[in-house]
């Protein structure tokens, strides 16, 4: 019999970026929301940036959200352009004005969105309903009563079903299952449940995972950390799958916890804050101008190169450069910091031994924060390579292993928008 599920969009909500998941059919593969118009992460399309602007006239406001900001020309008078407001909802501030800016964006996206998904069936967008990811920072709910509220204000149907889900658990949900669903209708029972077992199967990391068990290891616990560096946080997912039989770890093994997440307020956008304090008065004016402007690509550009490359980058118009001595010491203190927090993590968790280690999220492209993290677990880690973002051509150190780029910015929103979180009666409490 075939089972029927209600199809999910899942929204990655981003500091930085926005993904977006979409699961339609209970068998198929989750996929990512892509458009032409995503051009700032190298060719994947999928991610949309988090960010509104408005042009207070006294004829009228005028707002641009996401991708309209492209449009707008720097420095036009009454412009004031929101980057970097995902944190006010987790810090226990209540400015009315994010709100604001927080309905008009998601009503943006769902404009985004909705054309996008046409192609699963003309009725799509009238029988989705919606979850949202939100960092594991302790106890939640009234962010998510906000969230919640601002979201179905913005014409979104909250899932009933785990409407919210943490980051980091979809993020591994993503990793492992790469999106894939099925579903199954035990004997006599009235409602289906996710088929996790299928979802894993076959993947490249429990494959390998597989080969090592039965190669070497007489071990039953296979740990695997995944690590993943946004705009705003840091997130950690420590898993112990059972080898022997493969499903969605859950409960203790040894007293400890074999699906343990946790997220810090530490993302590349503290980074730039850093940065911007390291440098003299006019490259600093200009690269906060950078980190505001209405296009961001700019600001993409200057990671690549400054953070991603170790290389220079100039300012326009005689505003200096980025780069130096000053700016590389702030990038190998965030990559510390990083490092210190991972530590901190395995220590609470009393984790021995790591056997994988997955690098996720824009920030793992900087080659300082993955080398740090990496040795930070010299001494429990049982692995050859740790998986990262690399594209097919790009040579790899022989301690890293391609993670392809899809999954290492869109895990999230696949994860989140599998049948995994369909059958849960709340947040992900009960896994
Ligand atoms: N190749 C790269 N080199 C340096 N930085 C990069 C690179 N690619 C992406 N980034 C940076 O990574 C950040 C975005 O990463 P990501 O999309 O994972 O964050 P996010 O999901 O929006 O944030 P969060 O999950 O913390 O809310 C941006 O600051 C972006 O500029
Ligand atoms: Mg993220």
């Amino acid at each position: 019999m075939r089972v029927g599920v209600t199809p999910v969009v899942c929204i990655d909500f981003g500091n930085s970026y926005t993904k977006v998941g979409v699961r339609w059919d209970p068998e198929l593969p989750s996929d990512l929301v892509k458009d032409d118009a995503l051009q700032y992460d190298d060719e994947l399309y999928v991610c949309i940036p988090t960010a509104a602007a408005v042009v207070r006239r006294e004829s009228g406001d005028r707002w641009f959200l996401g991708t309209d900001l492209v449009g707008v020309r720097e420095g036009i008078p009454g412009l004031q352009v929101f980057r970097n407001w995902k944190p006010a909802f987790f810090g226990g501030s209540e400015e009315p004005e994010v709100d604001e800016v927080a309905e008009r964006y998601f009503r943006w996206l769902r404009t985004l969105v909705d054309p996008a998904l046409r192609e699963f069936g003309p009725s799509f967008s009238e029988r989705y309903v919606t979850r949202i990811t939100l960092p594991a920072f302790g106890p939640q709910a009234r962010s998510e009563q906000r969230l919640l509220g601002i979201l179905e204000r913005a014409g979104w149907r909250a899932a009933a079903a785990a409407p919210c889900v943490s980051e980091p658990v979809a993020n591994a949900l993503g990793i492992f299952t790469q999106g894939r669903n099925a579903v199954w209708l035990p004997d006599n029972a009235a409602r289906p449940r996710a088929h996790t077992g299928k979802m894993l199967a076959g993947t490249p990391l429990l494959e390998v995972a597989r080969r090592r068990y039965d190669n070497k290891y007489s071990q039953k616990m296979y740990w695997t950390l995944i690590v993943d560096l946004g705009g705003y946080t840091l997130d950690f997912a420590m898993l112990g799958f059972d080898v022997t039989s493969m499903d969605m770890p859950h409960g203790t093994h040894n007293g400890q916890r074999r699906f343990e997440t946790q997220s810090r307020p530490l993302g590349v956008a503290a980074l730039d804050r850093h940065v911007a304090d390291a440098l003299p008065e006019t490259a600093r004016e200009r690269f906060v101008a950078l980190i505001d402007a209405s296009d961001q690509r700019g600001l993409e550009e200057l990671h690549r190169r400054v953070y991603q490359r170790g290389r220079d980058y100039r300012l326009r118009r005689g505003g200096g450069v980025i780069g130096g001595d000053a700016v590389r010491s702030c990038i190998e203190r965030f990559a510390d910091e990083a490092a210190s927090l991972t530590e901190a993590f395995i220590e609470q968790g009393q984790y021995e031994r790591i056997d994988d280690l997955v690098l996720t999220g824009g920030g793992m492209n900087i080659p300082a924060v993955r080398d740090a993290i990496r040795l930070s677990l010299a001494d429990i880690s049982r692995f050859k390579h740790a998986w990262v973002a690399a594209t097919a051509d790009e040579v790899l150190a022989s301690h890293y292993k391609r993670l392809e780029p899809r999954y290492v910015r869109g895990a999230t929103a696949l994860g989140g928008s599998t049948v995994y979180f369909d059958f849960k009666g709340g947040r992900d409490r009960d896994r």
